[in-house]
């Protein structure tokens, strides 16, 4: 891939490297547009697909770029011991795979925490960053420990009950007879047994980023969803509040997953980028 006309819809893989005992892998990746690059990176247990409507509607805008989390979607497996970190990695051989050198970051709760890690490691790559739906905090004992408990559950039972008792949770009150939810069930269904838990313990040992943007190391925005019971409107706006120079928007009609609930008002967010 040349990294240089993708006005077209374009599918592609690149190969990640070999790191501490992780064979190499492949991540795929949708790319689609013109203008600054934007990278979104999906939320837990879904896959770039809950883009769709960003794709469609802001590749006029930038050069739309959204990968599947190794372990999800089409890109390879992950293996025991996978970090949030090893996410973030992966997304910086993405983009020196493609020769990109900077891009803006959106991600969305996991993609948030991935956003995190690579903030922390790859500054000199991000224009921007977009935080929607996340936390900087790590989890508590109680949290980690419900995260295990889900990893040993969905080993034992299969993937099934996930759909049924997250789903809920995910979307606005308003949103629990929306017509996607076909196709966020299907979503939850595609991801792996293995994948579900072993990002569930990745994601209960992650690192503790709270205080670490105080320095407003790049221009930043946050997003909530305005009935988001997972990651509330509230918390992204304290956490707003403590970043220099940010900006925080909060979505109507929208829960934990604005981009497939309210993609009018989420993508008006990400074009308020350009200006
Ligand atoms: C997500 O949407 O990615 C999840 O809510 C992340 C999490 O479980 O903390």
């Amino acid at each position: 891939m040349d990294g240089r006309d993708f006005s077209g819809d374009t599918r592609g893989e690149v190969t990640v490297a070999a790191r501490a005992g992780q064979p190499k892998g492949k991540i795929h990746f949708r790319r689609c547009g013109v203008g600054p690059v934007l990278l979104m990176v999906h939320g837990f247990p879904l896959s770039g697909e809950m883009w769709q409507n960003q794709l469609q509607e802001l590749s006029s805008h930038f050069d739309c770029l959204v990968p599947d989390l190794r372990g999800f979607g089409d890109s390879s497996p992950i293996f025991d011991g996978w970090s949030v970190a090893d996410f973030a990695e992966d997304l910086a051989c993405l983009l020196e795979g493609l020769q990109i050198e900077n891009v803006i970051f959106c991600g969305l709760s996991l993609g948030g925490y991935v956003g995190l890690e690579f903030l922390d490691r790859f500054p000199e790559k991000l224009s921007q960053v977009v935080f929607c739906n996340t936390r900087a905090e790590a989890d508590d004992g109680v949290a980690a420990r419900a995260r295990r408990l889900m990893a040993e559950r969905v080993r034992r039972e299969g993937n099934g009950f996930l759909s049924r008792e997250m789903l809920p949770r995910l979307l606005a009150e308003v949103n629990q007879d929306a017509e996607l939810q076909p196709d966020l069930r299907q979503l939850f269904r595609a991801a792996s047994v293995e994948s579900i838990a072993l990002t569930q313990i990745a994601m209960a040992n992650r690192r503790d980023f709270s205080g670490q943007m105080a320095n407003g190391i790049c221009p930043t925005t946050l997003v909530g969803g305005d009935d988001d019971r997972i990651t509330p409107a509230e918390q992204m706006e304290q956490w707003s509040d403590s970043i220099p120079g940010s900006c925080f928007w909060r979505i109507k009609r929208a829960g934990h997953l604005p981009p497939l609930e309210n993609p009018a008002e989420f993508n008006r967010v990400l074009r308020s980028l350009l200006s």
